[in-house]
């Protein structure tokens, strides 16, 4: 029997649940992961195979059933702390279906909380966003920044669950939870054995270009070149995956070393940097030595003209700096997308 903390993280089969994972091994925690692989694939747990020599306990579950849920900690009772990845995060998708967002990203996270309380578990970590900023004027945004009605019912739903989580942390006898605002994820594992890997058509800006450039998709529309920025296109903040998976173990240690002085409190993580949708394309064109085919086009609804962070409450705090540059993102998310080439033939 190990003595090392095992850690329920829901969604460990996506994006940054299966980086944060690789993370979480190699900074000695055991893991389970609970998915349902509506957005993801079972594959990922042998890519984090490959990466670490160890196979997670891996379970696949709807946690919108509070009986799976329940089943979970009952399986594991070893459990001390949760990472709550697993989520629907499109949000067109949520502005068409808003039912579906609301139903599935809030009940898991009501069903999830239920059973900490039930079993005794007393760290949670939330997935949540920086759309819970809305549409912001002054620049950076920190978590001190008077929030603005939300754009899209996804952003909601990270907006409640950072409530929701709050109350319920301040309810509970132990209870002590975290919420992380990721600003854009975008890059891969530096092995380039794990990456976003989108089940259907992805909308993220990184993705799209990686998969033109491969010729997967013939060409791209910058959405919007007539805002009023530098280059006319919108500006975002791109954060390394691997930075933001090195933030949810450090968020997990700062809970367990009890150096929170608060029961609940919630960090952006971002880099810093304002970058405009025309800089990441340069950035991988010099990283991959590709033009990727595009056309400016129309704007983009629900997209803001701006936005990106200051995060150094998460360097004062959880002692969080990230490390990886806007060209090494492109860079290995170049490398990624040819290694998915080589599964392919
Ligand atoms: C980035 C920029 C687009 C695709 C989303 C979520 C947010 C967070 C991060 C989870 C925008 C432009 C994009 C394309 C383009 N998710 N673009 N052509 O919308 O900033 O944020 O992901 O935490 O909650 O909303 O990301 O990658 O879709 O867009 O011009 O084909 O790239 O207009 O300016 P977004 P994105």
């Amino acid at each position: 029997m190990s003595n090392r903390p095992l850690i329920l993280v829901t969604g460990g089969a996506g994006y940054i649940g299966s980086h944060t994972i690789i993370e979480l091994l190699a900074s000695g925690f055991d893991v389970v992961s609970a998915d349902n692989y509506a957005n993801s694939s079972a594959r990922t747990y042998e890519r984090i195979q490959q990466i670490t020599g160890i196979t997670v306990d891996h379970e696949e579950v709807d946690l919108n059933q509070y009986e799976n849920c329940k089943r979970i900690f009952e399986k594991y009772p070893r459990i001390s702390g949760i990472i709550h990845f697993a989520a629907f995060k499109s949000v067109p998708e949520s502005v068409a279906n808003p039912y579906s967002y609301y139903s599935n990203n809030l009940g898991s996270l009501l069903h999830l909380l239920k059973c900490a309380e039930t079993f005794a578990v007393n760290q949670f970590i939330f997935s949540s966003s920086c759309s819970v900023y809305g549409n912001i004027q002054s620049l950076p945004v920190s978590e001190q920044t008077p929030l603005n009605a939300v754009e899209s019912p996804y952003a909601a739903t990270k907006l409640m669950g950072e409530t929701i989580l709050r109350d319920c942390v301040l309810a509970s006898e132990k209870l002590r939870g975290i919420a992380l605002r990721y600003f854009n994820p975008a890059g891969a594992h530096p092995t380039a054995l794990n990456g976003e890997l989108p089940i259907n058509a992805p909308n993220n800006l990184v993705p799209v270009i990686t998969r033109t450039a491969m010729g997967l998709i013939p060409s791209f529309t910058v959405f919007g070149s007539d805002y009023d920025t530098r280059d006319g296109t919108c500006i975002r903040d791109y954060i390394h995956v691997c930075d933001i998976a090195r933030a949810h173990v450090m968020a997990l240690q700062a809970l367990q070393e009890n150096k929170i002085t608060t029961r609940f409190d919630l960090f952006n993580l971002g880099s810093g940097n304002g970058v405009t949708v025309l800089e990441a394309i340069q950035s991988f064109e010099k990283m991959s030595g590709i033009k990727p085919n595009y056309k400016l086009g129309e704007r983009r609804a629900g997209d803001v003209m701006a936005i990106f962070s200051d995060s150094s409450k998460a360097a004062t705090i959880l002692n969080w700096q990230p490390r990886h540059s806007l060209d090494e993102m492109m860079d290995s998310a170049w490398k990624w997308e040819l290694q998915l080439a080589k599964e392919r033939v």
